[in-house]
C-alpha cells in the first residue's frame, strides 16, 4: 500500500456524533452537536468531550459541571446537523427541533427523549488544549430505549440505527457486523464454525482484489452464540 503523508491534521475517522444537552443556572436548556467525544475509562466509567470556548454551551457546562450526551439515531441526522450549525445565542434549538425534554435522574440537566440513548455526566476536570478544551466527565446514569433491550437483558445497539461522522459527512451504522469482539481467536469449535459461516464472506471480501463483485451472500448461521458480551471489557 503506497501512502501519502499529511502533516499534523485531525484524521481520526469515523467518530461518533452526539447532541450534548446542558442547563444553565437560570434553568435554560440548550443542545449542541459534538463529534470530538470518546470513552476514556471503564472504571470509573468516563468519557470526554472537547468544546471550543466560544460555544454558548461551554460556559454553561463550565459553570454547572454537568451535561447529558444524547446519542441520535440516523433518523435524527437533520436535528444533529442543525444543532451543530446554530447557536443558542441565535435561536432556541430545542423549540425549533421540537425535542421532548425529560429531566435527568442524577444531574440537573434535561435529555432529548427522542434519542435512543442518553448518558448523564458530571465533569471532573477541564484541560486547556488549544482551540478546544477537554472536558473529562464521569458517567453517572444512562437511559436506554427499552425496545432495544432483549429478553436476556442484552442491549441491542445494532437495532438502534446509530449515526457516525466521517470527514464532514454523516453515515448510518449498518445492521450487518463484519466481526465480533474476540472472534479472531475463539477456540471453541462450535463457535468457531458459527463465526466462520457468519463472517467468512466478509473476510473474503476484504481479501478480494478490487472490482470483483460478490456473487451470492452466504446466509448467517442460526446457531446459538454462547460467547459472553465482551465488548464492555475493553
Ligand atoms: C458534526 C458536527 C460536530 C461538531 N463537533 C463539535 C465539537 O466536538 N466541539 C465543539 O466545540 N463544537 C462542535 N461543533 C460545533 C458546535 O456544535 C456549534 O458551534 C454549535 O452551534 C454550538 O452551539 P451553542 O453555541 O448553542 O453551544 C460541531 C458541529 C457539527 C455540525
Amino acid at each position: 500500500m503506497e501512502k501519502t503523508t499529511f502533516k499534523g491534521s485531525v484524521m481520526l475517522n469515523p467518530v461518533p456524533v452526539v447532541m450534548v444537552s446542558s442547563k444553565d443556572k437560570e434553568g435554560k436548556s440548550n443542545v449542541f452537536t459534538v463529534a470530538w467525544i470518546g470513552t476514556i475509562c471503564s472504571k470509573p466509567p468516563m468519557l470526554s468531550i472537547s468544546i471550543r470556548p466560544e460555544r454558548a454551551s461551554y460556559k454553561t457546562i463550565e459553570d454547572t459541571k454537568e451535561f447529558i450526551v444524547n446519542i441520535p439515531s440516523s433518523k435524527q441526522v437533520y436535528e444533529t446537523d442543525f444543532c451543530g450549525v446554530r447557536s443558542a445565542t441565535q435561536i432556541d434549538k430545542i423549540k425549533e427541533m421540537n425535542f421532548t425534554m425529560k429531566s435527568g435522574s442524577i444531574v440537573n440537566v434535561d435529555y432529548i427523549n427522542e434519542c435512543p440513548i442518553n448518558i448523564e455526566c458530571k465533569v471532573t476536570q477541564i484541560i486547556k488544549l488549544g482551540c478546544h478544551d477537554l472536558f473529562l466527565a464521569e458517567v453517572v446514569q444512562t437511559h436506554i430505549d427499552s425496545s432495544l433491550i432483549n429478553e436476556t437483558g442484552k442491549i441491542c445497539f445494532d437495532q438502534a440505527n446509530l449515526l457516525s461522522y466521517c470527514h464532514g459527512e454523516y453515515y448510518p451504522i449498518t445492521k450487518n457486523p463484519v466481526g465480533k469482539f474476540g472472534f479472531s481467536v475463539v477456540k471453541n469449535k462450535e463457535l468457531k464454525k458459527t463465526y466462520t459461516e457468519k463472517y467468512s464472506d466478509k473476510k473474503e471480501n476484504t481479501q478480494k482484489t478490487s472490482g470483483k463483485k460478490e456473487s451470492s451472500k452466504k446466509k448467517s448461521s442460526k446457531s446459538s452464540e454462547k460467547i459472553k458480551q465482551n465488548s464492555n471489557k475493553k
